[in-house]
């Protein structure tokens, strides 16, 4: 099939490339000049495990075209994928649907012959409806469907997670063509068993938030055990290993530590909680508030040991940051835990060394005012404290007794509990978690 994947950043730029590698071809739209012109060349503008090479596979046989033109867009095909960001609005909880918006504005008064539009981007519940109407009023003389296939990928496994996707969700108004469309466009996948759901728009735009606010929820319980462990001399990875065992609990997204980040979770709880307050549901999701409220008081907490570490003051004192990234096997720094502990403590007056395997050139740009090192090595020479805040691989490789050689004192507080605890003591660290 022809398709158009309007939007190529995380999502788009990974949906379009395994499209392709599905057989379909694919024309990718993007407005930056930067991010096209490095796309077109077969280059991914971010880091994203597999997705360099099948983007250029598919660049380099043709399967996978990249333009910045609706009007070519228009002229391509007739099934096009919404692929934009729904970022946080500044000072608010809501989302900023704007650029969703200006993709119907801009397509739909070029189309000459019917088209489906499929929304991938997470948006509040009534999303698909009002674009739906607003298609309507944009368009001459043809039909335009609107429907709903939300994405469920992870950054780091996004081509795994979209081109094996746990289940597909349609949300298709009565008497669209939407559901024959998808069942042809991943009819590889339903054929290899993935489950294949069709509701209505509202019910497909509330799984994705749902299944988003279940995956905070669930990383803000263990969290707030970890509070209470804290104040019982508890251990919290022992506890979420034996609640996991319940096969109703499941031991994944139980990782207590320095609590989630990102480009989704934060914002789309915090979205889910502003549209149920204007359906007049608010009550509903208060616990969400909660969520949120746990979520960033472990960015304090790990300051606090910080400082509780050196005794009482950060002035003055060196601290080492490992990790920037919001997750390991990504550079998005978008509301990074790691990097927002490391501005605090900077802002208490010590001098903060950060590195990141990966996400070094998006932290400098976003926080350009902490130092950076070049590696591990260098951001711990003579540090009081080094802070481990994401869970690469390379830092939990660390040599210990190598570390302990540049460090001014052996203090180390894993924000992860992802450090080899035993290891560490013996090479006579002061451990915190
Ligand atoms: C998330 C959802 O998982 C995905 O389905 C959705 O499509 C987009 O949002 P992503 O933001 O890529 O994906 O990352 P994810 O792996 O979910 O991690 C989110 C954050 O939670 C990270 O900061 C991670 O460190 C943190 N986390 C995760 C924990 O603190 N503990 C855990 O047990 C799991």
């Amino acid at each position: 099939m022809r398709m158009v994947v309007l939007g190529l950043g995380y999502l788009g730029a990974t949906h379009a490339a395994c499209m392709a590698e599905l057989g379909h071809e694919v024309l990718g739209i993007e407005v930056d000049a930067e991010k096209r012109a490095q796309l077109a060349a077969g280059e991914v503008p971010f880091y994203e495990p597999g997705l360099p090479e099948l983007l250029k596979k598919h660049i380099d046989s043709g399967a996978l075209k990249v333009s910045g033109s609706y009007a070519e867009a228009a002229e391509f095909a007739d099934v096009f994928f919404i692929a934009v960001g729904t970022p946080q609005k500044k000072g608010e909880y809501s989302a900023d649907l704007s650029y969703v918006e200006s993709t119907i504005d801009e397509l739909v008064p070029l189309l000459s012959d019917d088209a489906l539009i499929l929304g991938k981007s997470t948006v509040p519940v009534g999303t698909a409806r009002r674009l739906s109407e607003r298609a309507d009023e944009l368009a001459k003389d043809i039909q335009v469907e609107i429907a709903w296939n939300p994405e469920f990928l992870r950054e780091g496994f996004a081509v795994k997670d979209t081109l094996h996707p746990d289940r597909i969700v349609v949300g298709v108004f009565p008497g669209g063509g939407a559901e024959k469309v998808c069942r042809e466009i991943y009819g590889r996948m339903i054929a290899d068993g993935t489950p294949f759901i069709v509701s209505d728009p509202p019910t497909a735009e509330l799984v994705k938030t749902s299944a988003n606010a279940f995956l905070a929820t669930k990383i803000s319980f263990i969290n707030a055990i970890a509070e209470v462990c804290d104040a019982a001399g508890a251990d919290v990875a022992a506890i979420a290993d034996a609640i996991g065992y319940d096969a109703r609990i499941g031991r994944k997204f139980l990782n207590a530590g320095l609590g989630f980040g990102g480009g989704c979770l934060p914002k789309d709880i915090r979205a889910f909680m502003a549209r149920a307050g204007e359906l007049g549901a608010a009550e509903a999701l208060s616990f969400l508030r909660e969520v949120d409220n746990v979520n960033m008081r472990r960015r304090t907490r790990m300051v606090e040991i910080t400082r509780e570490v050196c005794r009482g003051s950060l002035l003055g004192k060196r601290i080492a940051v490992l990790g920037a990234a919001f997750k390991p096997e990504s550079d998005d720094v978008r509301d990074s835990p790691a990097l927002n502990v490391a501005g605090q403590i900077q802002l208490q007056g010590a001098s903060v060394a950060v590195y990141d395997p990966k996400a070094m050139q998006n932290s400098r740009r976003l926080f350009p005012t902490l130092d950076y090192a070049t590696s591990a090595q260098e951001a711990c020479g003579e540090a009081d404290v080094v802070l481990v805040l994401t869970e690469w691989q390379e830092f939990v490789n660390l040599d210990p007794y190598e570390m302990a050689q540049v460090v001014r004192e052996r203090n180390v507080i894993d924000g992860r509990l992802c450090l080899p605890v035993e290891k560490w003591c013996q090479a006579g660290w002061n451990y915190r978690s």
